[in-house]
């Protein structure tokens, strides 16, 4: 006999705003974001958890939101790149993106920029090794992780200035500390992650590999 499987209610906050949505269990999390609420700033690369671009923050822990059925997310409080203004650390992790040219198409961008925000909220200074166990479960195809590394160690360093000088922010001007980075052979090809490791809830495998299609 054929099961059939009904549509239910799911209530949730994203970005602080309380949304409820009637759709399959199954639906994933990813969809209802884009499709339904029109949060367009989740990415979708390869819909199978290898990528990151669709990264987005449930109850403080990153997630890859392809891998999450939204019957999971009853009651949690979703962030998504649309919500990042709210985070005092974002104007420092924006500006640094730019000004080390950390992004070219930029569908992976989001995702970076939430795990980076997820690492610093939980190391204010991280170390080298944190910021590439960090994005592992981030890919990119075009920029590369030298300049991504490169802003994120900015990004750190802008939140750490602003935060010692009252939220005065971070004076630009160039990169600090150039881009040397034994290891991060990776600028501009595609495939692989740029660090191992990588204990993403849902997520990406601890060695990455998949490139979004
Ligand atoms: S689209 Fe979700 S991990 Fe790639
Ligand atoms: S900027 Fe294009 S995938 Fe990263």
């Amino acid at each position: 006999m054929l099961e059939r499987v009904a549509k239910i209610p799911v209530a949730f906050t994203v970005n602080g705003d309380a949304v409820q949505v009637r759709t399959w269990p199954m639906m994933r999390l990813l969809d209802v974001l884009r499709e339904e609420l029109r949060d367009t700033g989740t990415k979708e690369g390869c819909g199978e958890g290898e990528c990151g671009a669709c990264s987005v923050l449930i109850d403080g822990k990153l997630v890859n939101s392809c891998l999450v059925p939204i019957a999971q997310v009853a009651g949690a409080d979703v962030r998504t790149i649309e919500g990042v203004f709210a985070d005092p650390r974002f104007p420092a992790v924006r500006d640094a993106f730019v000004r080390c040219n950390a992004a070219q198409c930029g569908i992976c961008t989001p995702g970076m920029i939430l795990a980076t925000l997820a690492l610093l909220a939980e190391h204010a200074r991280p170390t080298e090794a944190q910021v590439r166990e960090a994005l592992a479960g981030n890919l990119c195809r075009c920029t590369g992780y030298v300049r991504i590394f490169e802003a994120v160690r900015e990004g750190a360093a802008g939140c750490c200035a602003g935060a010692s000088a009252g939220g005065a922010g971070h004076s630009g001007g160039g990169s600090a500390g150039g881009s040397a980075h034994p290891g991060a052979s990776h600028d501009g090809a595609g495939g692989s992650s740029p660090a191992g490791g990588s204990d993403r809830t849902g997520g990406a495998p601890a060695s990455g590999g998949g490139a979004p299609a």
